[in-house]
């Protein structure tokens, strides 16, 4: 029980080393991660009995910027049959669980061992439930088995409202056949994961204005105005012809970088392909000169020590706010829809 399993997008199993690392170090739980690049896992390995659990009830996963997913457990091999047996056995000193879900990992292994997942599940869960082991209760941990093989599976626990929102932390979005870009799922999953859904009629309402920086050809746009926005959109690239035709949409072009609107607005989001820490400048000057309420930016990551370069600008942000005293609430999330890349929403507080 004494391990933590992290999911995370392929190629970033040394930003998820280096994150808990760093955070078990502050909490000083003593231990050490590992994670084989393109594996879409890493573990941190507790060296004290307790540990694991320590980590995750002082850690709130939706303020880990690289996890997808996460569980506290360990590794068990299985046999070629009667699988279920072997589990009951292990799961024999385990509380009883609230949900279970079946997780496998976001590689090409993964995908081949979803159809397998989808077979099991219904049999295991009949014999989970009449072993009194699920008791569908939300308040319970929930029992997560991410099967690496189907001769291997890490037997987890995390709390429901402490772990990802979805089966492996992907959000199933539909893609909007009128979106004029696949990215506009970024935005909308930024929405699902930075803002409560019964606050979304108040602060993404259709009497709000938004900017959109970068906005060609318009996905972002398209979830703003989708919502009822007004929306400038800034760029040079020309803008769908069906998001013009809204007339809810101003199109200029001019440098995103310098621009500033007249009136503040509610919402600035922008998926600039630009050095992060412009970006990350941008965000100072929009929240910070109160330009806007809320913003979310994209911040490309394409150097090597990628978790120190975002740790880096979070603090700068963290440190410019206190400066000009004003209160930020700052979130910071690799998402799926994220590739080389993560995703920061601000949100301006008080007055
Ligand atoms: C990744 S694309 C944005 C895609 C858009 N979010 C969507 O969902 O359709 C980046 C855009 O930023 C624009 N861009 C690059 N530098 C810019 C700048 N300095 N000011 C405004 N737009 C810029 C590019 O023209 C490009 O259209």
């Amino acid at each position: 029980m004494n391990t933590l399993l992290l999911h995370c997008r392929p190629g970033f199993e040394g930003e998820v080393c280096a994150e808990i690392a760093e955070h078990a170090g502050r909490l000083q739980v003593a231990g050490y991660a590992k994670g084989k690049p393109g594996t879409a896992y890493a573990e941190f390995i507790c060296s004290e009995a307790g540990g694991a659990e320590r980590l995750m009830s002082e850690l709130r996963f939706n303020r880990l910027i690289f996890p997808r997913q996460w569980a506290r457990g360990s590794f068990v091999e299985l046999p070629e049959s009667d699988r279920i047996s072997v589990l009951l056995a292990h799961l024999a000193d385990f509380p009883s669980c609230g949900s279970l879900w079946l997780e496998v990992l976001d590689s090409n292994e993964g995908k081949e061992l979803s159809n397998f997942c989808k077979k099991f599940e219904a049999p295991l869960r009949k014999a989970l439930s009449k072993a009194g082991k699920l008791l569908e209760d939300g308040h319970k941990p929930r029992l997560l088995l991410t099967f690496l093989s189907g001769r291997q599976v890490f037997v987890g626990l995390a709390e429901a409202n402490n772990s990802a929102q979805w089966p492996m932390g992907i959000p199933r979005l539909k893609f909007p056949r009128e979106a004029p870009s696949r990215s506009t799922l970024k935005l909308e999953e930024a929405w699902h994961t930075f803002i409560p859904r019964e606050q979304w009629d108040q602060r993404l309402s259709d009497e709000m204005t938004g900017v959109d920086l970068g906005a060609a050809p318009g996905g972002w746009t398209y979830q703003l105005v989708r919502r009822g926005m007004l929306v400038t959109a800034i760029d040079n690239g020309p803008m769908a012809e069906s998001l013009m035709d809204t007339g809810l949409v101003q199109h200029l072009m001019v440098d995103g970088f310098t621009w500033k609107p007249r009136q503040p607005v509610d919402w600035m989001v922008c998926d600039i392909v630009e050095k992060p820490a412009r970006s990350a400048a941008l965000l100072e000057t929009w929240i910070g000169e109160g330009l806007c309420r809320e913003a979310v930016v994209n911040l490309k990551l394409p150097m090597k020590q990628r978790y120190a370069e975002v740790r880096r600008l979070l603090q700068r942000l963290e440190e410019a706010f206190a400066a000009r005293k004003i209160k930020v609430s700052i979130a910071c999330k690799q998402l799926y829809h994220d590739r080389e890349e993560v995703t920061c929403h601000l949100r301006r507080l008080g007055k």
